[in-house]
């Protein structure tokens, strides 16, 4: 992912030997907790029940750019291990690919020299290697007072209902503030799994104390940089921001924020606009929402084609697959949230200190 001033690269296969992160642009200073970090590798593991039974531990191991516990300035490399990889089934299926995953374009893409294991390269895997970089990010911007926190907005047919980011923020329950919906959420996981089937959702990030003035028009927009880096999130299909889908249905007079001073602050008195205008912040909490399709990878039986003998045929998967995804990608879209904040605060710092 390229911002101006920050950009990570993700390496790595789901099979391989490791999946990691190359991260450039990170000034110096920031401070590293290897705990803390190991805390986001564990958020991204999501419920048990619900994720692959692949055994990972996930240990990070940062490779440079680290000294003494802060960052260095020069180019942050981390990997973890790959382990308890079971490549069989994958043999059986090269020939057949999945619908809904990647395994068909990605073998176009590569002239079938692709590592097709576990979806290689387009496995939700690499999201590891996000997350990390998310971290470093969230540490840049907690520095400035920001934060910032995701939780499950919907599974399948189940909606929360509309929640205050103060809930958001003092939830204790890591995944949705909403306790009788999470419960709901829950049980739908629940029928999509014991049936072999799959379920998406939609997850909810709000990122508190951003100043105004991050972002701008066209090429600079904050809202099509956060947009852009979602939809690199495998099984992202839909991205809004405030009132979102929902403002076509709605009068100006409906969908306008009114400004108002409170306590000596400009503020909206309703944040319809999620925090951003005119591709730029306004110093309202951010609201994104990121729309996840079910795992592609299901236990029912499918229909695909053969492509060694170009005939079409049935699917039937056998493997280890998350049969929601949207738990393991909460930390997932507050990292790639963060990172796009925390490149848009280094340029705005730029600014600042010609300007003021
Ligand atoms: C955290 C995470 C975990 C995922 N786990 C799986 C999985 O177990 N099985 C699967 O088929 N897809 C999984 N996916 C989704 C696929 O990687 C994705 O659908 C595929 O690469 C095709 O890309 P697209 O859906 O963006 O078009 C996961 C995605 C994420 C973000």
């Amino acid at each position: 992912m390229k911002g101006r001033l920050l950009s990570f690269t993700l390496f790595g296969e789901s099979h391989g030997m490791a999946v990691g992160v190359l991260i450039e642009g990170l000034p110096p200073g920031i401070e590293v907790n290897v705990e803390e970090l190991r805390g986001e590798l564990q958020r991204r593991k999501g419920i048990p029940r619900f994720s692959t039974k692949r055994r990972e531990d996930d240990e990070p191991v940062i490779l440079s750019g680290v000294f003494n516990g802060f960052t260095t300035g020069t180019p942050v490399a981390v990997m973890v291990w790959n382990g308890d990889v079971d490549s069989s089934y994958y043999e059986e299926i090269w020939h057949t690919p999945r619908p809904g995953h990647a395994d068909y374009p990605a073998g176009i893409k590569y002239f079938g020299y692709n590592d097709y294991r576990g979806g290689g390269h387009f496995s939700g895997r690499l999201t590891v290697g996000a997350v990390i970089a998310g971290y470093f990010a969230k540490k840049l911007l907690e520095r400035e007072g920001i934060h910032l926190r995701a939780y499950i907005k919907r599974i399948g047919r189940v909606e929360c209902p509309e929640v205050t980011p103060e809930a958001v923020f003092s939830s204790e329950n890591p995944y949705c503030p909403h306790a009788e919906s999470f419960e709901m959420m829950v049980e739908e996981m629940e029928r999509a799994r014991a049936e072999g089937d799959s379920v998406g959702g939609v997850v909810e990030a709000i990122a508190l104390n951003v100043p105004p003035g991050l972002g701008g028009p066209w090429d600079e927009d904050i809202e099509a940089d956060i947009a852009s880096a979602l939809f690199r999130i495998p099984a992202v299909k839909g991205v809004e921001f405030g009132l979102g889908l929902g403002f076509a249905e709605k009068r100006g007079s409906e969908a306008n924020d009114p400004f108002v001073i409170r306590n000596g602050k400009i503020l909206t008195e309703t944040n319809n606009h999620g925090g951003v205008l005119g591709g730029i912040t306004t110093g309202m909490p951010l609201v994104v929402r990121a729309a996840f399709k079910p795992t592609p990878s299901i236990y029912l039986p499918q229909r695909t084609v053969d492509l060694a003998k170009m005939e079409e045929t049935g699917l039937r998967l056998r493997g280890r697959f998350d049969s929601c995804i949207v738990p393991k990608a909460l930390p997932v879209v507050e990292a790639v949230v963060a990172f796009v904040l925390a490149d848009h605060l280094l340029r705005r710092k730029a600014w600042e200190g010609v300007v003021m």
